[in-house]
């Protein structure tokens, strides 16, 4: 059985990710510092799967007490690495934190892979490397931007890193960078799904709180883009579709079928939608209302940006398969869920 290594396994993406591991059949050790997540998202992953993960509340910063870990599990055969700071706005007003906690914890792994011979690494990178692109829909030659923030600054760097640590070639390392589109929704059983800190900073999380009455009102940034109805366009991607990119990105490494020891790849739907076709769809298939107003834009917003998932699709072998409605009736079951363990 292989061994994988995740960083941020209890966070929205890792843990659906740990649970599509373990349903192929992968020993999965979690390491997260739960800056961002709860340790009952563990309960959720064993009633899943019915196998809780090992799982070590450790800061990966802490290049000592990553390096004990690792040896305490032994034959790590892959890393994938979630573990960030991830808000935008933060991080323009603590750069440093951003800096440190995305760059240091990435170089510690990278530095700690060969002393324990581990060669296979994911990075979770973004769309948001792209920044606003000139041709739509974007493809992995698209150039990269200047970053509009620390965090997505952080993301480009850290893809930078692991290319010239790769190129470096000393360590015969192999590595896949996925760029994530916009990833909503939650585990078809409702058991994990995305449960951010205090007031979210993301959409859908905004959307389902409106709904279920824990906000009052949605604020839609926005409504004089070049688009068809003045909001902006994102690709929504179900996470539970990211994660199952992810065990094939890990395979795809350990059976050797890599064309080269770095590739990089989009994972999004292809799909563009609004906000306000969000917003819509929304309501419909889940019969409820989510009261919002027009506001300004917010600062530092693309705004239009879909994926070309050709790539993924045709050399990967990998494709989103779920529908937006299913995403979003997904998003809804999780807010009722939550709602119904705080009663
Ligand atoms: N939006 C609203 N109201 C809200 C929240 C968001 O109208 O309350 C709009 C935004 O203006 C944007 C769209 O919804 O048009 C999506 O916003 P998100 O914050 O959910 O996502 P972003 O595309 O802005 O950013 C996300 C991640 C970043 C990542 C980026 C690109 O949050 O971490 O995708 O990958 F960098």
């Amino acid at each position: 059985m292989s061994k994988v290594l995740v960083t941020g396994g209890t966070g929205y993406i890792g843990s659906h990710t740990v649970v599509e591991l373990i349903n192929e059949g992968f020993e999965v050790v979690i390491v997260d510092n739960l800056s961002n997540s709860n340790v009952e998202v563990l309960n959720g992953i064993e009633k899943i799967t019915g196998v809780r993960p090992a799982f070590e509340n450790i800061d990966c910063v802490d290049y000592v007490a990553m390096d004990n870990m690792i040896d305490k599990y032994g034959n790590i055969d892959a890393v994938i690495h979630f573990a960030a700071s991830k808000a935008v706005g933060e991080s323009v007003e603590k750069p440093l934190l951003y800096y440190r906690n995305n760059l240091v914890s990435l170089i510690n792994l990278l530095q700690l892979m060969p002393v324990h011979k581990i060669k296979h690494f994911v990075f979770s990178s973004s769309c948001t490397v792209y920044g606003q692109p000139d041709i739509l829909p974007v493809t992995e030659n698209a150039p990269i931007k200047p970053a509009l923030s620390p965090y997505g600054n952080t993301k480009q760097i850290g893809e930078e890193i692991i290319r010239d640590t790769i190129y470096a070639n000393t360590n015969n390392y192999q590595s896949i960078i996925l760029r994530y589109f916009n990833p909503i929704g939650a585990h078809v059983s409702a058991e994990i799904g995305e449960l951010p800190n205090g007031v979210p900073n993301n959409l859908l999380p905004f959307v389902t709180q409106t709904a279920i009455g824990i906000r009052k009102q949605l604020q839609v940034f926005g409504n004089d883009y070049d688009t068809p109805d003045g909001s902006c366009i994102r690709d929504y991607i179900h996470v539970v579709d990211l994660a199952k990119a992810h065990v094939v990105a890990v395979r795809r490494m350990l059976e050797g079928k890599s064309k080269d020891s770095l590739e990089v790849f989009n994972l999004g739907t292809g799909r563009g939608l609004s906000v306000l076709e969000i917003i819509k769809t929304f309501e419909e298939v889940n019969q409820v209302k989510v009261p919002y107003k027009i506001v300004n834009r917010r600062e530092g917003d693309i705004e239009k940006v879909w994926a070309d998932p050709t790539y993924a699709n045709e050399v990967l072998g990998w494709k989103a398969q779920e529908t937006v409605e299913e995403t979003l009736r997904s998003a809804w079951a999780w807010e009722l869920n939550l709602a119904n363990r705080k009663n």
